[in-house]
């Protein structure tokens, strides 16, 4: 119990001051718990700032439109995360009469809430004995104690795990979780950690060892597999034909110009064309590249070129699947997949510039 007696003084003095923390609403901990598994601390403020704006109760995220949601969380990335907290919200508002549950059994089977968030909310909202374990508090641990192993295998995960409900605070649970969060963040940094300034240097294993710049043992991620990928912006007049991605997978039902990945070394410009006939039935000219950018998701990398189009067909209604004509005007209202949303911003900036009537 040492550990949380020096943890919990220091957390005492040494907390940051979080919006998330000024009450203990559990559907607040659930939104800017799922929304900092996205990003740091700095980038989440804004974000959670508008959100509570516009949703400041379970019940009205309950009750609001799928689209309006993805769009308040564009630019946080993997969007699917704002969907099952969505779908989790609506469950507790039908199943448990918009009272975020108690329990672990119940908690964790809601829609976006697994192991570690339902620790949080359990800790932060209603002070349960239960860890919230993120990258964080693996790394505190495998210093603190020395654990060897590698903090990406379960069988290691497991063993922390055990470590951490042994040292957990009987009384405040929540703010152990929550001192854990800041000494990871503040202190217990990965490369090199501030052990000086550390309220637990006297009882930590890898400090007393000096392993502290050795642990945790974490083996390398694979590179991100890069993908070239080729996009039009096909304009007619005021509308842009646009395509809406499938609702699975990466970047599950945002709105993109028509893309195409191009492999090796095939001619990216009539692969184009010819993915662009086959799909909607337009033909086009492909006219300049506007365009270059790289995104990088977890294990993909985009390396994509926007090119501007024109289409020397007729005009028809499209007939692929998920592709419409947009006006400029009503585009607002679509979230854009990831680099898409450049493209977009690029246009909307360009048109300023020469003030065309679009814009
Ligand atoms: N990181 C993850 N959850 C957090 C929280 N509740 N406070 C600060 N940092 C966090």
């Amino acid at each position: 119990m040492e550990i949380a007696k020096l943890l919990l003084a220091w957390y005492k003095c040494s907390k940051r001051d979080l919006p998330w923390r000024k009450d203990k609403d559990p559907y607040k901990i659930w939104v800017s718990e799922i929304m900092l598994q996205q990003t740091r601390v700095e980038a989440v403020k804004p974000y959670f700032a508008r959100w509570m704006e516009s949703y400041p109760t379970l019940e009205n995220l309950a009750e609001a439109k799928e689209e309006d949601v993805v769009r308040h969380w564009q630019g946080l990335g993997y969007y699917s995360r704002a969907r099952n907290l969505l779908q989790g919200v609506r469950e507790v508002s039908q199943s448990y009469g918009g009272q975020v549950p108690q329990t672990k059994e119940e908690i964790i089977g809601i829609a976006g809430i697994g192991d570690y968030t339902s620790g949080a909310i359990l800790s932060i909202a209603y002070n349960k004995k239960e860890p919230a374990i993120d990258g964080n508090v693996l790394r505190v641990f495998s210093r603190l104690f020395c654990v060897e192993g590698d903090i990406s295998m379960p069988a290691t995960k497991k063993v922390i795990r055990k470590l951490v409900e042994g040292e957990m605070s009987e009384d405040y649970p929540g703010d152990f979780n929550q001192a854990l969060m800041d000494l990871g963040a503040m202190i217990c940094i990965p490369k090199t950690p501030r052990c000086t300034l550390c309220p637990l240097k006297s009882c930590c294993c890898a400090k007393g060892k000096g392993l502290e710049g050795q642990l945790p043992i974490k083996k390398k991620k694979a590179p991100p597999k890069a993908v070239r990928l080729m996009a039009g912006v096909i304009r007619q007049g005021e509308t842009f034909l646009l395509h809406q991605r499938l609702n699975k997978g990466l970047l599950a039902g945002m709105w993109e110009f028509p893309t195409v990945e191009i492999q090796g070394d095939e001619a990216a410009m009539d692969v184009f064309r010819k993915f662009i006939h086959e799909e909607t039935g337009q033909v086009i000219e492909l006219e300049r590249l506007l365009l270059e950018c790289t995104h990088i998701f977890s294990h993909r990398q985009w390396d994509i070129s926007f090119y501007s189009c024109v289409v020397t067909s007729e005009k028809e209604v499209p007939i692929g699947r998920g592709f419409k004509w947009v006006n400029r005007e009503n585009w607002e209202r679509l979230s854009f997949a990831g680099p898409h949303r450049k493209m977009e911003k690029y246009l909307k900036e360009k048109s300023a510039q020469e003030s065309l009537q679009f814009s």
